[in-house]
């Protein structure tokens, strides 16, 4: 069942392998040329999730200086029941960046009767192996692989319809956004569930600078090899030249914006050559490649209610690190 379920939705699996990467390759290359060639240089956070950056990534989640996400599996395993309540019987789960799927599992063993598990993420590979898995544990549950960029909007699947859509959206993504593309991102998640429909969504908290700094400036060097995988990849998929000794990740917070800010420094004056461009750095000069933004509760609430929901309930740990959230679209 599952097997025909993947087949539906996803197509045959020969022949699109090769397509997808080549336009993803030359998306990366303009993303790249554009993102070098601008005053302050940035390339989006989105492109450090190559095969090596995926798994620098599930390190970082094991870090004892990276809180987030095993704080919020602690919030969920202890407040399941709860969420389970205030989500309701006959849910169709939509998680966006589904990934190994390994939190929903919380969800899904304390929900009541859940109707399907549709899980959107932009990874085929990833999403159809943890689909399988997933299915294989939850006979009676049906799996509804989609791939899409949830962050471009996309229509649900037939195994939704009648049931009571609710997004799940876990590990703190929405710090990605600014905040205008988080209002029109929740904005969208709100049509897409409709009125009466749910999110439960993960968001990391303002706290003490020194937590944060440790949480993104680890000791280990994970997330700064993490950083610096997006130069490897340059080198590697766009014929880059980047040294990468001569390249220092940084990662500060920034109070005012309530932001931490990644980025990768140049140590010196440097050429560095891209597919035949050439572009210069000043010593000191950076390349921005990620912002994770922090908030207050009572901040995202207002935030959420201008994208169209309610705030219902929000669940935090003990040290108020981390919180998660279950809203309804209006
Ligand atoms: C996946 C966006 C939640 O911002 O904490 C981890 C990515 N960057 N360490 C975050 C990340 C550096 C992470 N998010």
């Amino acid at each position: 069942m599952t097997e025909s379920i993947l087949a539906d939705h996803l197509g045959p699996l020969d022949g699109f392998h090769d397509d997808r990467r080549h336009s993803e390759r030359s998306e990366f290359r303009e993303a790249v040329l554009s993102g070098l060639g601008q005053a302050p240089k940035a390339v989006s956070c989105k492109y450090f999730y190559d095969e090596e950056g995926s798994r620098l990534f599930e390190r970082i989640c094991e870090l004892p200086e990276y809180y987030p996400t095993r704080t919020e599996l602690g919030i969920l395993q202890a407040h399941a029941a709860d969420m389970a309540r205030a989500i309701g019987r006959d849910a169709a789960l939509v998680e966006f960046g589904s990934g190994a799927s390994v939190k929903v599992r919380i969800l899904l063993d304390a929900l009541v009767s859940p109707r399907a598990y549709i899980p959107v993420d932009i990874s085929r590979e990833h999403l159809l192996a943890s689909a399988s898995a997933l299915a294989a544990d939850y006979p009676a549950l049906p799996v509804v692989p989609v791939c899409a960029d949830y962050t471009a909007g996309f229509p649900l699947p037939e195994a939704a319809a009648g049931a009571a859509p609710v997004a799940f959206f876990p590990g703190s993504t929405i710090g990605n956004f600014d905040p205008g593309e988080a209002r029109a991102f929740l904005g969208r998640v709100a049509r897409l569930v409709g009125p009466g429909g749910g999110l439960l969504i993960g968001v990391d908290l303002k706290k003490d600078t020194a937590i944060l700094h440790a949480a993104y400036n680890d000791s280990a060097g994970v997330t700064a090899a993490f950083n610096l995988n997006l130069l490897k990849r340059v080198n590697r998929e766009l014929g880059g030249d980047f040294d990468l000794a001569r390249f220092e990740h940084r990662a500060v917070y920034d109070p005012g914006k309530g932001r931490i800010e990644m980025h990768i420094a140049s140590q010196e004056t440097q050429t560095v050559r891209v597919d035949g461009h050439r572009f210069a750095f000043a010593a000191g000069e950076t390349i921005h490649t990620e912002n994770s933004y922090k908030y207050d509760i009572a901040g995202f609430h207002a935030f959420a209610s201008e994208a169209g929901f309610e705030a219902r309930n929000v669940w935090t740990d003990p040290a108020h690190l981390f919180s998660v959230h279950y809203l309804v679209a209006r």
